[in-house]
């Protein structure tokens, strides 16, 4: 019997076309493997739509893509439409209105990618990197609420409200628990209560609580600047990272940074519920400076797909094609230019896609 998959794909701007062919590729490659096959709906949405009608999205985008299964995304961002224009126009408006509250990014040291840290090992072997941001994705410090005041005066300000709601943070906080359940049982959580005194403390407190009902899992709270320092100190002490909207970005950049390169990392939008489709996208953006060259990394999409192929209910699928992207990084045969070979996009998707033949 075959499971059958709707997807949306949204390739975006520059490399984002270009590391989206590599990802479905692969997805029906593994899944002719697993008795799964997909279907895909294209959709021009970008920055060049941007140009020529004056959106990134049509009025009634969010309800064509509504029933999809999944959403896979490439990236978003041109010059000559304001980054703020691209995210506010659809990333962000997708994550919200479908309630993709976790942002997930799994990170990890690949045998055969250099880290500019020394020490960091290779995730699947004893003391290596191996570690999972959870950030809170629709709520926190990237609140639409405030305002300027007084333009152009001396008495000019600018006011910007972080907000946390119990519901929020006990469902992040729950995510992160129950992953660390079926990893290595440990959560760091993010704070900074000793300087933001309303949210962090409500935040800890929540966390606290929800840690509660996971007794397997050890956990600790700690201040995001000394976090931040550890991840680059001791990058292998961490399982799982729990963290609002604002340091959740950040940390994720900084632990893909350790990991070595951006054009690898992979990451989920997630409605754990499944009430509305969720969105996978390589962590990297449009890249315009090697655009239409047909260089990219397509790693960090095909990691993506496989953890889409994860959230459809296909782990074993997921799992190869992670075996598939791990041994043929350890080999070090086909890299691209970001890895220090001097493979194409294509060589590269090949690659993966004789060890899943
Ligand atoms: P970027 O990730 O596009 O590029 C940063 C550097 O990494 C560049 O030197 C690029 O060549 C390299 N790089 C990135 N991905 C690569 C890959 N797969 N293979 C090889 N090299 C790779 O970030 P940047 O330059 O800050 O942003 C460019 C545009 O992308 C901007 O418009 C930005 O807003 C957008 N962007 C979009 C994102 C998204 O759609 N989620 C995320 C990040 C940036
Ligand atoms: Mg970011």
């Amino acid at each position: 019997m075959t499971t059958a998959h709707r997807i949306a794909l949204i390739p975006g701007d520059g490399i984002g076309t270009e590391v989206i062919p590599p990802a479905t590729a692969v997805l029906d490659a593994v899944g002719r493997r697993h008795g799964v096959s997909f279907g895909y709906d294209e959709f021009d949405w970008s920055c060049q739509r941007y140009a020529a009608e004056g959106a990134m999205m049509p009025d009634d985008g969010l309800d064509r893509i509504r029933d999809h299964d999944a959403i896979l995304l490439g990236a978003v961002g041109w010059a000559g439409v304001p980054d703020h224009v691209s995210l506010w126009g659809l990333l962000i408006p997708i994550r919200r209105a479908f309630r993709q509250y976790v942002n997930l990014r799994p990170i990890t040291v690949f045998d055969g990618v250099r880290s500019p840290l020394s020490g960091a090992r290779p995730g699947d072997t004893d003391g290596g990197v191996d570690l999972v941001v959870v950030r809170e994705n629709t709520e926190g410090e990237y609140s639409e609420v405030g305002g300027r005041f007084g333009r152009g005066t001396d008495g000019e300000l600018a006011v910007q409200e972080a907000v946390f709601t119990r519901t929020g943070v006990a469902r992040i906080a729950d995510y992160a628990f129950d992953l660390a359940t079926r990893r290595r049982n440990h959560v760091t959580s993010a704070t900074k209560s000793n300087g933001i005194v309303h949210t962090m403390p409500f935040w800890d407190s929540i966390v606290d609580e929800r840690a509660s009902a996971f007794p397997g899992v050890t956990w600790r709270s700690e201040h995001i600047d000394a976090l931040a320092a550890k991840v680059v100190l001791d990058p292998s002490s961490f399982d799982v990272i729990v963290a609002s909207n604002l340091f959740g970005d950040i940390l994720s950049d900084l632990a893909a940074a350790v990991a070595g390169s951006i054009g690898i990392a992979p990451s989920g939008n997630l409605n754990p519920e499944r009430e509305f489709p969720s969105m996978f996208e390589p962590v990297h953006g449009s890249a315009p400076d090697i655009a239409g060259r047909g260089v990219a990394n397509p790693l960090g999409a095909i990691w993506s797909a496989s953890l889409m192929l994860d959230h459809l209910g296909h782990p074993e699928a997921g799992a190869e094609v992670l075996t598939a992207i791990r041994e043929t990084l350890r080999t070090g045969e086909t890299l691209t230019r970001d890895l220090g070979g001097t493979a194409t996009t294509d060589d590269l998707t090949r690659a993966v896609l004789d060890r899943l033949a």
